[in-house]
């Protein structure tokens, strides 16, 4: 979709800003710039739709060599959308999202169907906001817009500079989950530029991250937390760097402590609140001393109907168990292997102590791995 071969730019004959960076982006990737102020993402981005041209190399956009393309019409074909918003403070709403659309001559119906379309996915009401003018709206609101505007001409291409970076915290998370659904349900191809790991790590297929005009890794963001190229790049991950002392051995380590569990004399249709109220799909029953006697599935309640019956009617026997004190990964590959929603976990009396699932294991991962990590 992207290439980028041997880009280099030197300003006045000796300042080196980039130096040959090669680097080639597929059809339908987010891909993230990332590195400190002044390491040359900007510049890079701008290279791509000529606001500034290199000093060596070439770029190619779907094959095409840009310089070969008029800058103008290049421009109309890619989204471009900067941290300033730069909305036409003197139009509306919709004019502002519309003003590449009617440059490209589409006609006044199929505009406005466009910007209808727009504000309605990211949840902004057509009626109420499209005659509206920028200074009216929230500085979230307006970012919105400016994306919108960048889609407006459905571009294949969208190049975003750190656009997110003016606006507080929670409208910023908001707006990355908006940005990453619309890029996905659209399958459009994003160059994203930002200073801030956390939102590369969240957005990225591709993080590429440059240090003094030069590209030191560019991989998938699982990648570069486990194989950071060099220290630059750890010491930029920082917070994220994973942690692989990991203190977890045995089944207690990751399973879910106090499973919803229910008495088999319990009514069906008691059973079916509680499975509701819980948020769970089975009820693990066991006898009066919380040893194991099976499990009622939601599925075979949904079969048999509930007409006064017990659980003990639609008791499963056959139930995956294993010890609190087995090995943690063969569990997990237990797990995985025979495809099972959960295993119980018992102790040498086959009481019930907990229940494993891939969801317990990942959050006993997910703790040690990010531990320490109290959100500075
Ligand atoms: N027109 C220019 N003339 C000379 N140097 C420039 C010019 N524009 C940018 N630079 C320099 O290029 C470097 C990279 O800038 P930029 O691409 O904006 O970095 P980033 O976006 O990563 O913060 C900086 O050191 C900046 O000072
Ligand atoms: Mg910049």
């Amino acid at each position: 979709m992207v290439k980028l071969q041997n880009i280099g730019k030197t300003y006045n004959n000796k300042n080196v800003i980039i130096s040959n960076l090669n680097l080639e982006i597929e059809e339908g990737q987010f891909v993230v710039f990332v590195g400190p102020s002044g390491c040359g993402k900007t510049t890079t981005l701008k290279m791509i739709n000529r606001l500034i041209e290199p000093t060596s190399g070439s770029i190619f956009i779907q094959g095409k060599d840009i310089t070969k393309v008029n800058p103008v019409f290049l421009r109309r074909n890619i989204g471009y959308v900067i941290q300033q918003i730069g909305l036409f403070p003197n139009m509306t709403i919709g004019q502002n999202v519309e003003v590449v659309p009617k440059l490209l001559g589409w006609s006044a119906e199929k505009r406005l169907q466009r910007t209808k379309d727009l504000l309605e996915m990211v949840d902004m009401d057509p009626s109420e906001y499209i005659n509206r003018y920028p200074s009216e709206l929230s500085g979230g609101q307006q970012q919105r817009v400016g994306v919108l505007r960048a889609l407006a001409a459905e571009p294949p291409l969208i190049l975003m500079d750190e656009p997110f970076g003016a606006l507080d915290p929670i409208t910023r998370e908001t707006l990355q989950d908006e940005i990453k659904k619309l890029q996905q349900k659209l399958n459009k191809t994003v160059i994203f530029v930002t200073h801030d790991m956390d939102e590369a790590l969240k957005l990225a297929d591709l993080i590429v991250i440059m240090k003094d005009g030069e590209i030191v890794q560019a991989a998938h963001p699982e990648k570069i937390l486990s194989e950071p190229a060099d220290d630059f790049v750890s010491e930029f991950i920082g917070k994220h760097r994973l942690n692989f002392s990991f203190d977890i051995e045995t089944v207690a380590d990751v399973m879910r402590p106090h499973p919803v569990t229910v008495t088999k004399d319990k009514g069906i249709a008691q059973s079916l609140a509680l499975m509701k109220s819980k948020g769970v799909n089975n009820l693990i029953v066991v006898d009066r001393e919380g040893i194991l006697e099976g499990i009622v599935r939601i599925e075979e309640i949904k079969k048999c109907g509930h007409n006064g019956n017990i659980i003990n009617d639609l008791l499963c026997r056959d139930v995956p168990t294993v010890k609190t004190t087995s090995n943690a990964k063969e569990t997990f590959d237990l797990l995985i292997n025979n495809k099972l929603d959960s295993i119980v976990a018992v102790d040498d009396h086959n009481k019930v102590c907990g229940l494993v699932t891939k969801t317990s294991i990942v959050k006993a991962l997910a703790e040690v791995v990010w531990k320490g990590d109290s959100d500075e």
